[in-house]
């Protein structure tokens, strides 16, 4: 891996965060702007929702080209696979549910309607549960985590569960 890999490898992680915080943020400004009818609220909803929508393409974007990369092997392989999968699909359909919205809220008169304030929450469910996955790859099974990669290229040396390992190291201590 080099310098310019390593730095398009950090896109990805940061972008989520845009992601989930404007998407989150514009669904709470939408609802409130939907009970206190302060054209305030509407606009920051507005905003938060179409840079959160962008923020969503960068993600998704940056998501596909950090999965065309060559990832070292490691003993999570098999996992990480499995919820790659999920990932990259189920992120393709939150995007996509997204764009959709945002078509039809740049045509729809404000206040906005009921029916699409709840397929905003849905999709914003959607945004939760793919940083899950993605969570859930990163931190569970360590994906593109360099010391895991480092510790699964000798497996020799680690056969036994770090609880394990951390008991006898405290037993032998003492
Ligand atoms: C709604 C869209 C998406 C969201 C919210 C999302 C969220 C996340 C999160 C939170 C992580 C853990 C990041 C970390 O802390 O290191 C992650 C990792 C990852 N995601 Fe996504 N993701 C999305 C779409 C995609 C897509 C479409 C792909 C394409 C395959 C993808 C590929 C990956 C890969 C390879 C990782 C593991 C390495 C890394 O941390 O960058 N993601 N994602």
């Amino acid at each position: 891996m080099n310098l310019e890999s390593d730095l398009i490898l950090v896109v990805h992680p940061i972008a989520v965060h845009f992601a989930v915080a404007l998407t989150c943020c514009a669904l709470i400004l939408d609802w409130v702007a939907h009970w206190r009818q302060r054209a305030e609220w509407r606009f920051a909803g507005r905003l938060c929702f179409f840079v959160g929508v962008l923020a969503l393409g960068v993600t998704v974007g940056s998501g596909w080209v950090e999965h065309l990369f060559p990832r070292p092997a490691s003993v999570f392989d098999a996992q990480i696979e499995g919820l790659l999968f999920y990932h990259e699909y189920g992120g393709y359909g939150v995007l996509g549910f997204f764009v959709t919205l945002a078509v039809m809220r740049a045509r729809l008169p404000e206040p906005l309607p009921v029916p699409w304030l709840v397929c905003a929450t849905i999709g914003v469910l959607g945004v939760l549960g793919q940083g899950y996955i993605g969570g859930e790859m990163v931190y569970r099974y360590g994906a593109g985590v360099r010391a895991v990669q480092v510790l699964s290229e000798r497996p020799h040396e680690h056969k036994k569960a770090p609880e394990e390992q951390s008991t006898e190291a405290g037993t032998s201590d003492k």
